[in-house]
């Protein structure tokens, strides 16, 4: 075991100070005046983070909680929607649908890609009717971006399609347009670029949106949008909340208010940057995405490198955290974060680290 410890996983990641402060303070009870006032800021300050002047609603659950709240508050039985799949992600879209006994017309892309505009257009032309069409804006399993802009306007375009994203690893990491983008519902976590400890999920609601969620007939309870949406008119939440991480949730929403969005995704942009020269000067081994987003850099190593032992060491030896490729790609890449409260000289400790170990591997 180590004393200190780097985090330098795409979720969680590591926590500032006042988050840390945050969670620690006594518990206060959630049907309060004091609640109510930490609640809306949060609120508030998601609209911010979101870009939207449309509804935010809070749900305590993970990620995949709020990939789960979009399709049963949004879909119906019959719905005909499109799930564009990049990686484990977009498969988890598909998976929740089926759940749900929905059976979407899934378009893959290799993983690795990001969704092709004009293949999605073409999908939208041949397939009428279709109620929603979900994306991911960041895929955390490949480290790709996603043109969410025209994608967007591609699915306005062609459809009355509602556009659906997650955006669990890639809001206040990448730039992204709630209202702007013309985003019908974008759903995210709190655990990676929003700097808090995993147990919150957010959902941001267009007003075409909101249509649609009134007839919706999925079944649903915990997650059920409209009640959701009651109790936040009288600053409280249906049941009761991960209390803590709404207070560490607040803090961290202070520290991206006043750094500025468009701040906020420079200091992404740079750290990207930083790491991939990095990565190049000191390793010289490819990068996994064709079109990378600022979230993560997935890097393939060579045939002979057991990718899961080398982490593992490093993190036992070192107490550097460092994710592996999931799924076929285990043991294949790491997936070094750099999002959140990482900073240049975790990512330098980090790259150091893996460097020593694979000085004169080659691809
Ligand atoms: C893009 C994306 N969507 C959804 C999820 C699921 O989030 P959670 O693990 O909090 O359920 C993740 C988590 O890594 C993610 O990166």
């Amino acid at each position: 075991m180590t004393l200190k410890n780097i985090m330098l996983t795409p979720g969680p990641t590591p926590l500032p100070p006042s988050v840390l402060e945050a969670m620690s303070r006594p518990l206060i009870h959630h049907r309060t005046a004091e609640f109510g006032r930490m609640f809306t800021s949060v609120i508030e300050d998601m609209r911010f983070v979101y870009r939207t002047k449309g509804t935010v609603l809070m749900m305590t659950t993970s990620g995949t909680g709020a990939m789960e709240s979009a399709v049963v508050n949004l879909l119906s039985p019959s719905d005909l929607t499109i799930v564009c799949t990049t990686g484990a992600f977009g498969d988890r879209f598909v998976k929740i649908h089926k759940a749900f006994g929905l059976n979407p017309l899934v378009l893959p892309f290799e993983w690795g890609s990001s969704v092709n505009p004009e293949a999605l257009g073409v999908t939208l032309k041949r397939n009428k009717g279709v109620k929603a069409v979900f994306l991911q804006h960041t895929d955390t399993s490949t480290g790709v971006v996603n043109d969410i802009q025209t994608l967007s306007k591609i699915v306005h375009e062609e459809s009355d399609a509602l556009v659906v994203v997650d955006s669990v690893s890639g809001l206040a990491a990448e730039r992204l347009e709630t209202d702007a983008w013309a985003l019908d519902c974008v759903v995210t976590g709190s655990q990676k670029g929003l700097m808090n400890a995993p147990g919150l999920g957010f959902a941001a609601l267009s007003e075409k949106a909101w249509k649609v969620v009134e007839t919706a007939r999925l079944p649903k309870f915990n997650f059920d949008y409209q009640l959701i949406r009651k109790s936040l008119a009288d600053k409280e939440t249906p049941w009761t909340p991960a209390i803590s991480i709404v207070a560490g949730q607040a803090a961290a929403l202070k520290l991206l208010r006043a750094e500025g969005m468009e701040a906020c995704w420079k200091r992404h942009d740079a750290l990207a940057a930083h790491a991939r020269k990095l990565l190049t000067e000191k390793l010289g081994l490819p990068f996994y995405a064709k079109n990378p987003a600022n979230i993560l850099t997935g890097v393939v190593l060579p045939a002979g490198v057991d990718g899961s032992k080398l982490l593992a060491d490093i993190l036992r030896e070192e107490g550097i955290s460092i994710a592996g490729g999931q799924l076929h790609l285990k043991g294949k890449i790491f997936r070094l974060a750099h999002m959140g409260y990482i900073t240049k000289s975790d990512i330098d400790a980090g790259v150091d680290a893996l460097a020593r170990r694979l000085v004169g591997a080659k691809a």
